[in-house]
Parts: C-alpha cells; structure tokens; sequence
C-alpha cells in the first residue's frame, strides 16, 4: 500500500500531507531548519505570527532558493487581530516576505483585547487572560471569507476549534473552513470531530504529533512496541499514523537529522491503527495544549468523543 503525498483541499488545492512545525523554533534556528528542510524534501511549512518568528522563516524561505510556487505556506490570524483581520494578515505577509498565503487560519476562537502592556498576550490584573467573551467568531470568518475573495490567501480555515464552534459557525458561513488544525495523536484523537469535519469536507491537520515539547509520546511502551515491530522510531510511527488515517502532521524540529526522518512516513497496518486509535479510550487520553483561556472551547466534548 502506498500512502498520498498530498492531500486535496475543498477549494481543489492539493496540500502536502506532512509539513514543518515552526512553534517553538527559536529566531536564531528556524531560518536554518526552514531552509535545510525545504532543500530536503519539504514543501509545506506550518507558521503563525504569534511564534515570533515568521521574518526569520521567510529568510529561511529565501535562503532555500526555492520558488516560492513550490512551497505551501500556512500562517494564522492572531487572536487580538480578530477584530481587523485585513491588518493581522498584511503583518504576517511583511514578515514573510511574500504577497499570498497558500492557507490563512483563525488561530483560536477567541479574541484577546490588547491592553498597554502587552499587544498580543494580554493579562487582566489577576492573571487571566483579557478574553472578550462576547466577540462574535462569524464576524472573524465573514473577515477571512473577504480575505479568501480578495485572492492574497488561497484557502481559509481555522485552528482548536471543537465539533460545537463549528456548528455554530455552520449557520452563518458562505465558504466552508478548508481546514482545521487541531492537537491530534492517538491520547487525543478526537474521533467524533474527524467524522465531522470529513462529513463536511473540511481537511484535519494534527499539530504537537509527538506530544510537544520534547516529544513525550515517543516513550509510550505501546508506540515503541509498534515501532519495534515496524523497525522504525516512534516518532516515525506517531507521524505516520496520521496519513494512514488521512490526516495532515506537522511535526516540529530544529535539527537536520530529525527533520529528514520526520518526513518518512510509513504504512501501518490495520492491526496497529486499531491499536494506536484505541489508546486514548482505554486511559491513556491526554491533552498537551491547554492555554489559559482554553477551557470553555468544548475541549470538555473533545475528551469525551
Ligand atoms: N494551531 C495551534 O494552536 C498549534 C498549537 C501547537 C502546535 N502547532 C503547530 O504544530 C507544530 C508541531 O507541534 P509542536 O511544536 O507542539 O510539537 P511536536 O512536533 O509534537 O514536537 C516537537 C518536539 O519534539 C522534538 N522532536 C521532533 N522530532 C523528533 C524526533 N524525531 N525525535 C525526538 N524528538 C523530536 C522537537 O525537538 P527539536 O526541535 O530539538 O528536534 C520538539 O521538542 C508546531 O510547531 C506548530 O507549527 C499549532
């Protein structure tokens, strides 16, 4: 069995099905592991304006010498832009360096009000976060479907958002979310919002594969018993097991070994994938991001589904 390269979006764009993680990478290292990873084999780099480091992965970009036809570049709409989603889009473009985004993504569903101190990660005085509860998410997509019409993003999408955000989204929209990227492995692999969004055609992206930060899912006995089995890693067996079950990942690496094998993926079989999509059920759900203003999102539903 071979596994799809690509994938294809509702707009009939095709959409490489592993791509390069950019949280987390230092200014100093992503510029290098963008361009070594586009030099080897990768075509999809995942970005986001609240990273921080969106000029230095245009430079990476540049310096990869590949045109920029050939790369598939996502970026996301920071959630104290919701309000003016035209100006979040044009800081993103400049630090890029390019006129168009293959795929923009509403990042949260959540406006954060800056404040005098802190533009983009806002704190009330007792250390929650300035969430404003009564911003209406269908006026952020009606902001991102003008986006999409005006052509300087090829396809719209969104980012956490939960099987009843997207229901109350449903009433309002006229184009239909090409994608929604979600924290997705096998202790999270949040089965029903799969059956939703595929009975909708909406493409899912897993991000934090590895569990995050210094991959905590790789020293799982059960992953590394499918990866002996397979002779691979575990990080090879929790990338894989998403395009096995149709699902773009975007693993994140600094290092050139690590972004070389992060791209091989492999078919698993349908003993290991019963395995792997029955983890989480049997205890072993277990969910990594969890920001400040996350609770009240429906990740109560993701648990449970
Ligand atoms: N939309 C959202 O809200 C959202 C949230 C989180 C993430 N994301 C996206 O998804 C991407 C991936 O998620 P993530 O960054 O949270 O985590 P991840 O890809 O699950 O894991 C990254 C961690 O694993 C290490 N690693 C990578 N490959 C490895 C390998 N083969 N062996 C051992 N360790 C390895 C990395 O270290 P080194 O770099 O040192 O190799 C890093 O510490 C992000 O970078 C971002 O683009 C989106």
């Amino acid at each position: 069995m071979s596994l799809p390269t690509h994938f294809k979006l509702n707009t009939g764009t095709k959409i490489p099905a592993v791509g390069l993680g950019t949280w987390r990478s230092e200014p100093g290292q992503v510029r290098q592991a963008v361009s070594f990873a586009l030099k080897n084999g990768y075509t999809h780099i995942d970005a986001a304006l609240i990273y921080g480091n969106e000029h230095e992965v245009g430079q990476g970009i540049k310096d990869s010498g590949v045109p920029r036809e050939k790369i598939f570049i996502t970026s996301k709409l920071w959630n104290t832009h919701q309000p003016n989603a035209a100006e979040g889009l044009q800081k993103t473009l400049d630090a890029l360096g390019t006129d168009y985004l293959d795929l923009y993504l509403i990042h949260w569903p959540v406006r954060l009000v800056p404040n005098e101190f802190n533009q983009l990660l806002p704190v009330n005085p007792d250390g929650t976060r300035c969430v404003d509860r009564s911003w209406d998410q269908s006026e952020t997509w009606r902001q991102m479907e003008e986006l999409y019409k005006g052509g300087k993003v090829k396809a719209i999408g969104v980012a956490n958002w939960s099987i009843s955000y997207l229901e109350e989204l449903k009433k309002t929209w006229t184009v239909v979310p090409a994608v929604n990227q979600v924290e997705l492995h096998p202790f999270l692999p949040q089965h029903a919002l799969k059956d939703w969004c595929d009975k909708h055609g909406i493409q899912l992206e897993a991000y934090s594969p590895l569990g995050s930060e210094g991959a905590p899912l790789m020293s799982d006995s059960e992953i590394q018993e499918i990866a002996k089995k397979n002779g691979v890693s575990a990080a090879t067996v929790l990338i894989s097991y998403h395009v096995n079950r149709g699902v773009i990942v975007l693993p994140k690496s600094i290092k050139e070994s690590r972004i070389v094998s992060n791209s091989e993926v492999i078919p698993l079989s349908i003993e290991d994938m019963k395995v792997l999509n029955g983890l989480a059920a049997q205890g072993k759900a277990k969910r990594i991001n969890t920001p400040l203003w996350g609770w009240d999102l429906g990740f109560d539903d993701w648990y449970s589904q």
